[in-house]
Formats: C-alpha cells, structure tokens, sequence
C-alpha cells in the first residue's frame, strides 16, 4: 500500500494541507532551494517526476504572470507533460459547463490540473465531479486540482510561498509571527487565505491597515478570531505608525479598484493613499523590517514605491522567486515523487454525527401542566405546531420567518395559520404555526425543519394531547436539498453560474452556515432561495 498521505492530493483552500503537512513542504522547499542554488543536480533531481506521460493542465481563465510561469518553469523542472488550454478559443464560449470541460480533459490522461478562476470554489467542485468521472470510466487516477485563484476567495498556493518566506525570514521558526496586512483585504484573495495559513505560526498577532471600504470581510475575521489570532484595525498607514507597536513584516495588497462601484472609483486616490507607503514613512519602521506583496504592483500607482527596490526591505522580490521552489515541491508531492517519509501523527479524532432533533421525553410529555393557551389559537384534535420560532425577536421579523418556514417546509397549501405571541414570561415574542390534520414528518423533512428553524419545538397532536414533541437544534451540515443556495453570485453553486453544483454548508462555531465551497458565512434563514 502507498503510504504517501500527499499523493493524489488536491489543494482547494490553504486548510486542505494540515499544519504539519505544510512545514513539512516547507522543510523540503529549504532542501530544493539549496539544491538548486548550489547547482546539485542528484538532489535536485531526487525531486523530479520525470516522467513524459504525466500530464498537468494549466487552465487560467484570469489573468496571470507569476502563478501561470512559475508553475509553468515547475513543470519545466520535472520533465512532464504541460498543457496550456486556450479558454478563449474553447467550448466555454459555447455555454459548455466546468464539469464537462474538466471531464474531457481528465480523459486524456491529466492527473493535475492548476486552475485560475473568477468562480469561487470552483476547485472544490471540480474535485469531487471528476473523480467520480475518472471512476466511472474507469481511468486509473484521480484527478488533483490545484486552486491558482478564485474570484475573492482564495490563492492557497500563493499562501504557501508566503508563510515560506516568513518562516525563512523568522530564522525558520514557526513560533510566532507579527504581521501587517496592508491594501485592499476585501477583494484581496492572498490575504483572505492568511485567516487559516497564518495557523501554521504558533503566536499569531495580525494588524490590518485599510480604509473601510477595503477592510477584511467578516468571514476571515471570524476565522482569524476562532484561531486565536491577536488582531488590530487601522484606517491608515499614517494612523498604524503613530503608535509604537509596529509589525517588522509588512505584507501589501494591490487596490483592485476596477472591481468596485462607480461610487468607490471617485474616491481612488484617497483610499490609495491610506495604503501606499511614503519615503516619510522609513524612518518610523523598525530595524530589519521586511515588506511583502503577491505582486503585480501597479505601474502608475505602486502601494510599494519603486525607490525601496535596492533597500534591504524588499522581501517580494525573493518572495516571488520562492514561488517557483514551493510550486515545483508541491507538484512533487502530489504526484507521489516525495512524502513517503511523511508521518502524520495521529489523525484528527472525527466529529461524532450529531443529532439536531432531539425528542422530548414520554415521562415529562405526560407531566400535568396547567394548559396555557395562546390569546386567539384554539386547541388543534390532531395535527402539527411548530412553536417557539424566532423566539425574542421582534414580530415583524417573527412574521418574516414564518413565511421563509412555510415555503421551505411546504406548508404554503395546507390549512391552518401562523401567530405571534409572547411565551409564558408574557414578555418575549415567538412564533408558532399550526397546520391540523394528520401530518407525518420523514427524517429529511425534520432536517430542513431543523436548518430553517433552529430553537423551535415541533408537537404531534392526537387525540388534543401532545403525543410526541422534539427540539431542533442547528444540523452541523445541510446539503442534498435542492432549494439551497449560497448567497454569493461569484460562487459555483450559485443559480447564476448555472454549474448545478449542489449547494453545501458547514455550521460554524459562531452558528453559522458557511459555503463548502465559497466560505461565505450565512445566517440560517439565507440558505435556502426566497
Ligand atoms: N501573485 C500572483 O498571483 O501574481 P499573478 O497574478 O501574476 O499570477
């Protein structure tokens, strides 16, 4: 049996490599680096697949110089088989589909495939669709897919080369790490992947310098939060330097204004300003500060003056050059040329499947209680009450849940009605629906009931006595329903990429429902379409 965990493997987001997995490349970056700038071919070629059949597909349908080239050199450097598909003289220009495009070119035997879209998630994706295409077709490899940038999102392997060079420039330690990220951190997708790469470091101290209407999305600030990072705000260059805790990494992002509203573009040179560093600046720094950027700089506005080129700041130019070493160790180790010496300590101990509906109880169901009827329902014979909805919120806002409710659990055509009431404080408001008649619920139904009301009791009525009642609790994920969508356009599961790509999400530990596919965090009631 192979034993090389690495093997097959794809890279969607930073997080489908562990902690342990990534020092692990990075151990062999430093290995590859010293082989190849001291010219030692045995051990440069104890890295190369070498193997004239193993095909790589580059398939960049944005614009690229570095991630396109270095991976294009990397697969120079292992002598394989390198395929550049032209997107603009494909059948994508004929509405074809991203699953149809990559299963054909999983057929022609490409194991790995290197991808640059403005589709989120579109690797993730793509992952599952053509393994199950190369299984059924019975090809003998799974494919890898490698996420060279999507939309916003995410630039994983962009993230490798970077904590490669913090940890080359922290004297290759992994103990701790102040850093500034400083420019566009909403559009930018390389600083979107520090949330988790930054995890890599032990101690992790984050300031984040832009004005608002470049500041980080609250999804990576939450994961930052839930990873334990120290994180500072500032508006400005000029506000982060008049106070005295000042990073001595300093990692810029280049302002993606043509992504933004008419609106922001009037205001460019004043949100520019905030985040292009100025020669006044130098000698605020401290000593042996560092800057970083994924580049391009732009040519007429650069957030890196060009006059700091020859100082001893200047880290992106050997950041750039690490990208080409990081990318060749990672094409090495997916294809299974090296890791077999990589032992993972012990797997992460799995989620135990949780349940969301719990029943209450026979003995505490059949406890006397005075009956507490709410002002104008009347007792139901038999049927169903859906109670306790959007408990302590207000009634407009209860009413709006009701409707979202109804729609979901498909209770729009069936008599009864909805009431807003206040529970048995006399205080707070609630909802509750009921619908009489016999009514059974399967075990799917009470999950759709469980995502799209979570808190809310659910009581069978026979006989006018409550014969059984459960409570929901948020499910940990919901996918397979086919009303669910994620809210982002950008994201290959939303209806306007037209993908079919089944929506999917994951409960967060704030309770929340984030994309599998995107990350974009939702509250329960957005999930499902209105
Ligand atoms: N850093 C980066 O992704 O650069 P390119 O857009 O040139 O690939």
């Amino acid at each position: 049996m192979d034993s090389n965990v690495f093997k097959g493997r794809s890279l969607c987001t930073i997080d489908d490599f562990s902690i342990e997995e990534r020092k692990y490349l990075f151990s062999q970056v430093r290995k590859l680096k010293a082989a190849i700038l001291s010219d030692d071919t045995a051990l440069m070629d104890s890295f190369r697949i070498n193997d004239p059949d193993f095909g790589i597909y580059e398939v960049f349908l944005e614009d690229s110089t570095r991630t396109k080239e270095s991976f294009r050199n990397a697969a120079n450097f292992h002598h394989v088989k390198l395929t550049e598909m032209s997107s603009q003289s494909s059948s994508f220009n004929k509405g074809e589909s991203y699953a149809d495009t990559f299963n054909t070119l999983t057929g022609y035997e490409n194991q790995v495939f290197i991808i640059r879209s403005k589709v989120e998630g579109v690797c993730r994706y793509l992952e599952g669709e053509c393994s199950e295409y190369a299984r059924r077709n019975g090809l003998p490899y799974r494919p890898v897919f490698i996420n060279a940038g999507d939309g916003k999102h995410e630039h994983p392997t962009q993230e490798l080369l970077d904590e490669y060079s913090f940890f080359e420039d922290n004297a290759f330690s992994t103990d701790s790490i102040h850093l500034a990220l400083v420019g566009d951190l909403f559009h930018g997708r390389t600083v979107h992947s520090k949330a988790n790469g930054l995890k890599v470091f032990d101690h992790v101290k984050v300031d984040l310098i832009a004005p608002k209407d470049l500041a980080m999305p609250e999804t990576y600030l939450e994961i930052m939060k839930d990873n334990g990072y120290e994180i500072r705000a500032f508006g400005s260059i000029e506000e982060y330097l008049s106070q005295n805790d000042i990073a001595t990494k300093w990692y810029f992002t280049r302002p993606q204004l043509e992504r933004m509203g008419e609106r922001i573009l009037e205001r460019a040179d004043e949100l520019r300003s905030c985040i292009t560093f100025r020669e006044e600046f130098l000698s605020r720094l401290p000593e042996g500060t560092i800057f970083y950027h994924p580049l391009p700089r732009h040519k007429e506005h650069p957030v890196i003056p060009v006059f700091l080129d020859n100082l001893p700041i200047n880290g992106w130019e050997r950041q750039s050059i690490n990208g080409m070493y990081c990318r060749i160790v990672l094409l090495a180790l997916v294809s299974g040329r090296i890791g077999s010496d990589f032992i993972p300590s012990d797997p992460k101990p799995s989620i135990p499947e949780e349940d969301y509906i719990h029943q209450v109880p026979d003995d505490v169901l059949s406890r006397k209680k005075e009956k507490v009827v709410s002002e104008g329902v009347r007792p139901i014979d038999e049927g169903l009450v859906i109670d306790h909805i959007s408990r302590g919120k207000t009634p407009e806002e209860i009413r709006e849940h009701m409707r979202l409710i109804c729609k979901v659990m498909g209770l729009d055509s069936l008599k009864g009605g909805e009431w807003v009431s206040t529970g048995s404080d006399g205080v707070t408001w609630k909802g509750i629906i009921f619908r009489p008649g016999h009514m059974e619920l399967d075990r799917k139904s009470l999950k759709r009931l469980a995502a799209v009301a979570p808190g809310c009791t659910l009581n069978f009525i026979k006989g006018g006595r409550v014969v059984a009642k459960y409570r929901a609790s948020m499910p940990p994920r919901i996918y397979n329903f086919s009303d669910l969508m994620c809210t982002n356009e950008a994201c290959i599961s939303n209806a306007l990429q037209s993908e079919n790509a089944p929506a999917m999400f994951v409960r967060t530990e704030e309770n929340k429902y984030r994309c599998a596919y995107c990350d974009k965090d939702h509250s329960f009631s957005e999930i499902f379409r209105k």
